[in-house]
């Protein structure tokens, strides 16, 4: 069923048809679309395009159309090109003539973006939404597991921070990953509806009215580029990328540090599966299948950037392609991001663990050799002490502080009784940027 047709001889085939239908997918937009026809057709009344009369009916049918979608009742399907297709289709077999006046002054070409561009700002502020959850979730895993652990650079133990430091670092990566979402909102919050299919229409027509009457802050400036212009998803998809990245380095943490090798959480068991083979198995999944879908939400941007590179102005037949790539990278963003936040607010830190792990890693080294600097020895020669006695202890094992004073006089007799408070895990936390942490 089509909305053309009057120019043709032959039947399209079946096949072209399949090919061409975008319904399977588009149908995530019916909400939005009935929502920019509302606006379009309150227009058209507005500037006498259209009675109140033949206003009412048509939005009383839209109206219905959403209603029986919402309640299951009319089922997205058959054989139309699109959900556009669709909705005027029913509105015109639910209606009748005047059902054929709704597309008057429009074209699908601003009628898909405007949808989109209504469905866009929509999800983005969902994504908002779901980050500021996952911070709380972060907050609160922090402020209950302020325990010392290791803090490390190329995954060695390098210096003593706290589970909560640690954890609050993503706190910050959202906080940037918010403001990039409110960012590309703010850009991309002007209506093309009006530009018709790339150069306005006859009709004396406003488009400031449906603009406001659909909550963005102005028209687009140029109708070639308000039609076809993809930007807006793209940015988005990028910002969800970044997400999902930090989502990622995050997922690979938690892999890393439920195993028995780091054994420094556990993750609840609501957040993890078995091994149909290994009955003693505990498997990180939710974090695993975070990691990979990055690799899926990187594959839309690529996708969504490639399909667009080459379409010359205005509307192409390409762009239809950008809509699973959009959907799928905002959905999964979502998912993850809510999986995410119920992994974290269920999770175990074992403290004592991360404690082992702080006085097995000579984590007070740089800050033993600071000592001697304090009682005049250059840093250079400091260092090349303490790396002796970290050697020492290691042949002993043994940590730093569990050496005394006579065997820490042999390397340097700077060493005093005060050098064990100096070293201790907790005073080098209190001193330096830390104190503003603790
Ligand atoms: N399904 C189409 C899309 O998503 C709607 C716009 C169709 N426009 C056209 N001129 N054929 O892009």
């Amino acid at each position: 069923m089509k909305l053309w047709g009057g120019r043709f001889k032959e039947e399209e085939s079946k096949l072209m048809e399949d090919f061409n239908s975008s319904l399977s997918f588009d149908k995530e937009l019916y909400k939005h679309d009935i929502k920019g026809s509302i606006a379009h057709v309150n227009m058209l009344a507005k500037c006498s395009i259209l009675t109140n009369d033949e206003k009412d009916q048509i939005i009383k049918g839209l109206d219905s159309i959403l209603k029986d979608i919402n309640e299951g009742r009319l089922l997205i399907e058959g054989d139309y090109e699109d959900i556009h297709s669709f909705v005027e289709m029913n509105l015109i077999s639910r209606i009748g003539e005047v059902g054929k006046k709704l597309h008057t002054a429009r074209s699908r070409n601003d009628q898909v973006a405007v949808d989109l561009r209504i469905y866009a700002k929509e999800k983005a502020l969902d994504v908002v939404e779901a980050i500021e959850e996952l911070q709380q979730a972060i907050i609160k895993l922090g402020e209950e597991n302020n325990v010392l652990m290791p803090g490390y650079t190329h995954l060695q133990r390098a210096q003593v921070v706290t589970f909560k430091y640690h954890i609050m670092a993503y706190y910050s990566m959202l906080q940037r990953d918010k403001k990039r979402m409110k960012n590309a909102i703010d850009i991309m919050d002007e209506s093309p509806l009006g530009c018709c299919a790339l150069a306005g229409t006859t009709y004396s027509t406003d488009r400031m009215f449906t603009a406001e009457e659909l909550g963005f802050k102005k028209p687009v400036d140029n109708f070639m580029d308000g039609v076809s212009d993809r930007d807006f998803a793209i940015e988005l998809i990028g910002d969800c990328s970044i997400v999902m990245m930090h989502l990622s380095r995050l997922s690979e943490e938690l892999i890393l540090w439920s195993s028995k090798e780091f054994d420094f959480i556990q993750i609840s068991d609501a957040y993890s599966t078995g091994s149909s083979i290994m009955p003693q198995k505990k498997n990180p999944d939710a974090a695993e299948l975070i990691r990979g879908k990055t690799g899926r939400v990187y594959g839309d941007l690529i996708s969504l950037l490639t399909t667009m590179k080459g379409i010359p102005l205005a509307y192409n037949k390409d762009m239809q392609e950008d809509k699973e790539r959009f959907f799928d990278a905002v959905n999964t963003v979502l998912s993850c991001l809510k999986v995410m936040t119920g992994m974290l607010s269920t999770l175990k830190v074992k403290g004592k663990n991360t404690l082992k792990a702080v006085k097995k890693g000579f984590l007070n080294a740089t800050e033993a050799a600071d000592y001697l600097v304090n009682k005049g020895m250059a840093f250079r020669d400091a260092h090349k002490v303490i790396g002796e006695i970290v050697l020492y202890s290691e042949e002993n094992s043994k940590a730093i502080e569990d050496l005394n004073l006579d065997e820490l006089k042999k390397f340097s007799s700077l060493f005093e009784e005060d050098v064990y408070s100096f070293i201790d895990y907790e005073n080098t936390l209190s001193r330096g940027i830390k104190k503003e942490i603790r």
